[in-house]
């Protein structure tokens, strides 16, 4: 275009969207904007891990610290909430973040322990002893190899295993994801649904969502986003006047950002015009970022849904696919964009563009998909309602079942504690091993529900069990028992092994 055909550029504008966006504009910053420059590596999200954080109550425990170990070694991000730190620290090593509480005191669960959690993993007990004591011989790990007559020391079982437990529970189901879908932004409502993680309202919609046009770059178009009763709508004039061609409706950064960990990714509840819209997730609360970019038409006038994978994001860097990037990091997403653009990536045309009005009505944006990484492991104990049955013949059954009464009720506390969470909502996976071994485990296992089994298994074993049922959707909302046989089976089929078992039981 020749520079007489130039539209005046609204400079007035352009200071209006930096300030919107708290954005301290500099003349190397707008410099940058027309002519590009090196990518900042210091820029780019670190987003190499797979979900949120994963917090192990009872690390310090034989099961507990395999499972942190387990956890680390598949590139979890894990939070050891444990007694005593400098004890943790030796057991553990420096791989693990650490978290001191004790799940019988609930203040002590506090948002620092809890925070951007996307599964616990329950590995906790009562200290059971043989009665002359704990001597390198005759400790409590070898129970399962040769039986000493045990006793409880320290708390009860009604505090640790049940009151502990439902503690743990009570305050998870706060901080953990909700299943299957989290809502974003709910226009139908008029309001916004931030699910616990901001204080997001209906008053202050116009200050989450603000213009960012092809101003910035000297061009014309313009646009906003409308509240209506019960519908978005990204609506503007976008011209390519001036070099410019892109119209866009920004987030300020969400504080704090929401972890959509363990999700498939965002949708999106449209109607559309016909024309390709982007939708830019970011990870990274500067201005000027690496965006995760994705593409989508929309039918004239028809409401539909879209659904975007994570997985299919693009990292972009002003319109240039950033290669090499690391995979975005779901656990903070921090801004949301909408755009029409006349580009799509690396200065190919969009298909679907024409200047002009447009109008992109949105009801919802949510993240989906989210079922089976938000969990609560729960270790339990096989026998736990075998106590008073009728018809059980007590000189079969292991020691715990036998001296439930002397272990201050242990399994029948325990059973309690599984109620807690059987009846919390929170998706939950109750593992009954019986007994616990020392010995070296990849062995074959047997997992069976009714609570009628017995024989042993090792803790290496439940550990790599724990992690397992966390990835695993068949092993959601399921209760069962587990042994191991003599026969040795490294590779086992998880999904095969969880495939059998009953739901909500
Ligand atoms: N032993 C068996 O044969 C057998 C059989 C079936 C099921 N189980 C169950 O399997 C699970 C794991 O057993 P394990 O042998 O690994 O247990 P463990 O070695 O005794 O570990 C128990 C863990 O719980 C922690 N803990 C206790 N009270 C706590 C509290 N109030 N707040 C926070 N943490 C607390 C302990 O922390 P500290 O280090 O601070 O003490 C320790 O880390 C237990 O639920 C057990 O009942 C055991």
């Amino acid at each position: 275009m020749s520079q007489k055909n130039r539209q005046p550029w609204d400079f007035g504008k352009f200071v209006e969207t930096l300030s919107y966006f708290e954005v301290i504009p500099l003349l190397n910053w707008v410099q940058e904007l027309f002519q590009g420059r090196p990518q900042d590596s210091q820029n780019k999200p670190d987003g190499d891990k797979k979900v949120g954080v994963i917090l192990v109550a009872g690390a310090t425990g034989g099961v507990g610290k395999r499972v942190v170990k387990s956890l680390l070694e598949k590139g979890y991000r894990v939070r050891s909430l444990v007694r005593d730190i400098e004890k943790a620290r030796a057991i553990l090593g420096n791989d693990t973040e650490l978290v001191v509480a004790d799940i019988t005191k609930i203040e002590t669960l506090t948002p620092l322990v809890m925070a951007n959690i996307q599964a616990v993993i329950c590995c906790t007990a009562v200290r059971v002893q043989p009665v002359e004591g704990d001597t390198p011989d005759r400790e409590k790990y070898n129970q399962g190899v040769k039986f000493y007559q045990p006793e409880i020391v320290g708390d009860t079982p009604e505090n640790v295993e049940y009151q502990g437990v439902k503690n743990l529970v009570d305050v998870a189901a706060k901080y953990l994801p909700q299943a299957d879908v989290k809502t974003i932004f709910d226009f139908t409502q008029s309001s916004v649904n931030p699910n616990k993680f901001n204080d997001l309202s209906l008053n202050n919609l116009k200050n989450i969502w603000g213009a960012l046009d092809d101003v910035v770059m000297g061009g014309v178009s313009s646009s906003n986003m409308i509240f209506t009763d019960n519908v978005a709508i990204f609506t503007g004039n976008v011209s390519t006047d001036n070099s410019g061609g892109f119209a866009s409706v920004r987030t300020k950064n969400f504080q704090p950002s929401i972890n959509l960990s363990g999700y498939e990714g965002i949708e999106l509840r449209i109607q559309g015009d016909g024309k390709r819209y982007k939708l830019f997730v970011r990870t990274d609360s500067a201005w000027d970022g690496v965006g995760y970019s994705y593409s989508f038409d929309t039918v004239d006038g028809a409401w539909i849904n879209v659904r975007i994978p994570f997985a299919d994001l693009i990292p972009v860097f002003r319109a240039k696919v950033v290669k090499n990037c690391p995979a975005i990091d779901q656990s903070r997403v921090c801004s949301l964009q909408l755009m029409l653009s006349k580009f799509e990536y690396d200065g190919q045309l969009n298909p679907h563009f024409s200047p002009g009005t447009f109008a992109l009505k949105i009801e919802s944006i949510a993240a989906y998909g989210g079922h089976n990484l938000s969990r609560f492991v729960l270790v339990s104990s096989a026998g736990v309602t075998r106590p008073g049955r009728a018809g059980i013949n007590l000189e079969e059954e292991p020691p715990a079942v036998r001296l439930n009464d002397q272990l201050g009720g242990i399994l029948t506390w325990k059973l309690k504690g599984e109620d807690s969470l059987r009846e919390s909502g929170i998706s939950y996976t109750i593992i009954r091993p019986c007994a616990l071994t020392e010995e070296a485990g990849g062995k074959e296992l047997i997992l069976e529900q009714g609570d009628n089994i017995r024989g042993k298994i090792s803790r290496d074993d439940i550990a790599e069990l724990c992690v397992q049922a966390l990835q695993n959707t068949q092993a959601c909302n399921v209760t069962f028992e587990v042994k191991a046989t003599e026969n040795s089976a490294n590779h086992k089929n998880w999904e095969n092994l969880f495939a059998g078992l009953e739901t909500n039981k």
